[in-house]
């Protein structure tokens, strides 16, 4: 079996480390963040996501990390790159980090004499980033060939944050550019070891792959605009069940049920800015990419069109709301572009007062608004202290809400997923959901 690296033990990279060294691997991961080293190194997951400690726990003696970039080099065969790749102003993706890295690499590679080494780029890039400006710096400093003494492969994974590790094993696709067919070669027998089904192996050129990348996340977020439309329509027409709607448009395969909800905004780390990039890649092809920049604008629309939702409905005399879920979507603590946070900012500026609460991601809304914002210690405490609530994301945890949490006199529930079964409520509660023109206990 080769011997693999991975560098960048955050969020994905964390994850697909455990992944390989799980299925029998020996890994070395590498990052700049010491605690990251030490966590990996005392058997602890360095980041929050489901199944990754179990899959550290499967992993004692396969998987261990440094801060020493020669070490990737000299002890393995393969090294997988999963550092940020930050967006740009432009729209683009910064391949600052990954140049770093693969500067150090190539210094490695140069010393050390070895018959061939593969790199795999995992982090987004933009179009063209790999052969454009990676491999001539790989070349440039290792003073070593391209597909003579080491091969390129861009490798980008599709996976949702709180599912990373069932994903990662289970993917229905992977997509493999190679700088040549012994390259893609290396990298696929990899991956027939640790997928525990048996996916489409998509290989082609570098370009393609990175094209390829954008390109699917950029049509789910068109797909999730969509079915915010019919969401914001379906508010307008008593009778017209969102849910309904979309599970039948999702039975026709040419469409799919997933991402096919309609609710609150996409957000995360992902979605808003491949969406960007792909406008931006086209643009420099001089291509004008106006679904995807639409798709932005219907997504920004959907918080303003929740903001007026709330004001709306606040209660006479009432300026406490609740947010329930801040996260970007449940089981994860991840807050980046969470429609929750850009909620809660634009509530706090129209002066109202929030009181906060999320399952996991409490230590990242501290740290984003300080003392500007309320916090509950449970879903309960929120309900006790505000008469209005947002639920925002499909946490389990709120799922359980029913008459029992409600305390105040009269409670406004804004429940943006409708998982909640307003038939639970008696009168005084005056519920809302997103999608649907039912108002239960309207007076
Ligand atoms: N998180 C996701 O859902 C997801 C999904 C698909 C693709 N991606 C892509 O994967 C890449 C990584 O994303 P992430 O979410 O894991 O990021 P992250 O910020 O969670 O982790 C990145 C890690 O890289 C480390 N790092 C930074 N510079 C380094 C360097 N010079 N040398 C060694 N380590 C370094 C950081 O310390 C950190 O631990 C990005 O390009 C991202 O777009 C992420």
């Amino acid at each position: 079996m080769d011997k693999l690296s991975v560098i960048g033990l955050g969020k994905l990279g964390a994850c697909s480390a455990a992944c390989f060294a799980s299925k029998g691997f020996e890994v070395i991961g590498v990052d700049i963040n010491k605690q990251f080293v030490d966590a990996i190194n005392n058997d602890c997951a360095p980041v929050y996501e489901p199944r990754l400690q179990e899959l550290i726990n499967l992993s004692k003696g396969k998987l261990s990390a440094t801060q020493d970039y020669e070490r990737a080099i000299r002890e393995t065969e393969i090294t997988f790159l999963i550092v940020p790749t930050p967006s740009r102003h432009d729209g683009h993706f910064s391949d600052k980090f990954l140049k770093d890295v693969l500067k150090h690499l190539s210094d490695a590679l140069k010393k050390i004499n070895k018959k061939y080494h593969l790199f795999v780029i995992t982090s987004t890039v933009s179009p063209g980033t790999t052969e454009e400006n990676l491999i001539p710096l790989i070349e440039h400093h290792s003073e070593k060939k391209l597909n003579k003494d080491f091969g390129v492969c861009y490798n980008p994974e599709f996976i949702a944050l709180g599912n990373v590790i069932t994903d990662s094993l289970n993917p229905d696709m992977v997509l493999i550019g190679e700088s040549n067919k012994f390259a893609g070669n290396k990298l696929e027998e990899i991956y027939k070891v640790v997928c525990e089904n048996d996916p489409y192996i998509a290989r082609m050129s570098i370009i393609s792959a990175e094209i390829t990348k954008i390109s699917l996340n950029s049509y789910i977020t068109m797909k999730v605009s969509f079915a915010n439309t019919l969401a914001n329509i379906c508010e307008a027409i008593s009778n017209a069940n969102i849910d309904d709607i979309t599970k039948a448009l999702g039975a026709d395969k040419r469409i799919s049920p997933y991402y096919l909800k309609g609710g609150l905004s996409y957000g995360g780390p992902c979605f808003p800015r491949d969406n960007r990039a792909f406008a931006a890649f086209a643009q420099r092809y001089g291509v004008d990419a106006k679904l995807a920049k639409t798709t932005d604008e219907v997504n920004k629309f959907q918080i303003n069109h929740l903001v007026d939702l709330v004001l709306k409905n606040i209660p006479n005399n009432e300026s406490v709301i609740s947010v329930l879920g801040l996260a970007y979507k449940p089981n994860t603590p991840v807050i980046e572009e969470s429609p929750a946070i850009k909620l809660t900012e634009e509530l706090l500026r129209k002066g109202l007062k929030i009181i906060v609460y999320d399952p996991l991601a409490m230590d990242n809304v501290r740290s984003h608004f300080g003392d500007t914002v309320l916090y509950a210690s449970s879903v309960k405490d929120c309900f006790n202290n505000a008469s209005l609530c947002i639920i925002t994301t499909q946490a389990d945890e709120f799922k359980d809400i029913d008459e029992s949490c409600v305390i105040n006199n009269s409670t406004t529930i804004i429940d943006c997923w409708r998982i909640l079964h307003p038939e639970k409520f008696n009168d005084k509660v005056k519920y809302i959901a997103l999608g649907k023109a039912i108002r239960l206990g309207e007076q």
